[in-house]
């Protein structure tokens, strides 16, 4: 398949590019679009077989349930009938923006969308050109990030175009997201309110409209043997080994110092037995390593900055003849659980203490 290629300015909606779009989605199409977190992967919610092709298009497993996106809040009604009022005040401080929320589904999602569950994952993006789709095309989109299953998630159209090049209808480049990381989840489901999975806004953030809100096992563990083998994350794709890096990922953590002396003669061990070495650190200690592939993720003292630039340097790395990339961790404070949630999980919880 041909995939049409598209470019437009998020200040200057061209009608006839969501036209376009919006025939494909409603004729149970895929189309790649932009929204605030990374970029999403569109198909029709309500058709089961639209949402197959999704799953065909990223090799992902058919258990992954996928996040339905919404243009009003009205929407909502169209997927749920029971919107706790927990859900309501969340709806009113975040939506639109990057909160998934899960409810128990209504009867005509398909299970095709749900992986099989009884609940529905919901957000309501704020990027623009993702609200205008959604809108103009008269579909409720489901969407997961735009890249084949198992890579880094996409923050640019071409990451996208990368993996999904003749794979998919349509793609719409709408530049860099803004944040880099993918939503939020948490389940409504269950009382107290569970995070599923971390992103940009906070557990701090939920428990001061909502009061006490859980985080899932999986969700927080840093070391593979603090979820133990058999447990089964709440959120399916959360147990699937995502944004790796072709190259073997080690983490370092501790104080400043150690993590730095500790890269250093590990990355002179790897060498010396022929291994092509890559270092992730900030810009706070970008002086102190050596090397043609020595990468900032930004300042420790910008986490926006870091959230997004960290796909895009996971995604290069795989363009080069890198073995190993060796990683400093950053804080884990408020968006940074999110942040290092996700690194940990390139480094397939291969996390070493510096520290003793
Ligand atoms: O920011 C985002 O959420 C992006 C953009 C495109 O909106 N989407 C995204 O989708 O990250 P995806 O498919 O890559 O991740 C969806 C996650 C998976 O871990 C899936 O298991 C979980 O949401 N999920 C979806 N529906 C669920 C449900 N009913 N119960 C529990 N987990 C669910
Ligand atoms: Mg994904």
């Amino acid at each position: 398949m041909d995939t049409i290629l598209k470019k437009i300015d998020e200040d200057n909606l061209e009608k006839t590019v969501f036209e376009e779009a919006g025939k494909i989605l409603r004729n149970g199409g895929l189309v790649a679009f932009p929204t605030e977190t990374v970029y999403g992967l569109g198909a029709d919610a309500l058709n089961s077989e639209a949402a197959a092709k999704i799953y065909a298009a990223k090799g992902r497993p058919s258990d992954n349930p996928l996040i339905v996106h919404i243009a009003e809040k009205e929407d909502l009604k169209r997927l749920t009938t029971s919107i706790p009022s927990e859900a309501e005040v969340l709806i009113e401080a975040f939506w639109p923006g990057p909160l998934t929320l899960i409810f128990h589904k209504r009867a005509e999602v398909p299970d095709g969308t749900t992986g099989g569950l009884s609940t529905v994952a919901v957000r309501m993006p704020s990027h623009k050109i993702a609200r205008e789709l959604i809108r103009s095309s008269g579909v409720l989109i489901a969407a997961p990030s735009a890249n084949l299953s198992g890579r880094p998630s996409p923050t640019e159209a071409e990451h996208v175009w990368q993996d999904m090049q003749g794979r998919i209808d349509m793609l719409i480049d709408g530049g860099k997201v803004g944040i880099g990381i993918e939503s939020t989840i948490v389940d409504m489901t269950v009382n107290p309110p569970m995070i599923l999975r971390p992103g940009y806004i906070t557990r701090e953030m939920l428990e001061e409209k909502i009061g006490p809100v859980e985080v899932d096992k999986a969700a927080q563990a840093e070391r593979i043997f603090e979820i133990g083998e058999n447990y089964q994350p709440k959120a399916p794709g959360m147990k699937y080994r995502h944004y790796a890096p072709r190259a073997d990922f080690i983490m370092f953590e501790g104080s400043r110092p150690n993590v730095v002396a500790e890269i250093q003669k590990r990355k002179q061990k790897e060498e010396a037995v022929g291994k092509k070495v890559g270092i992730i650190c900030t810009d706070e200690s970008r002086d102190c390593y050596f090397g043609e592939y020595v990468v900032s993720i930004g300042s420790r003292k910008n986490e926006k900055e870091i959230a997004a630039n960290l796909y895009k340097t996971l995604r290069n790395f795989d363009e080069t003849d890198i073995d190993v990339i060796l990683g400093e961790t950053v804080s884990r404070d408020g968006f940074g659980q999110a942040i290092m949630n996700r690194l940990i999980k390139a480094a397939g919880y291969k996390l070493i203490n510096t520290d003793g």
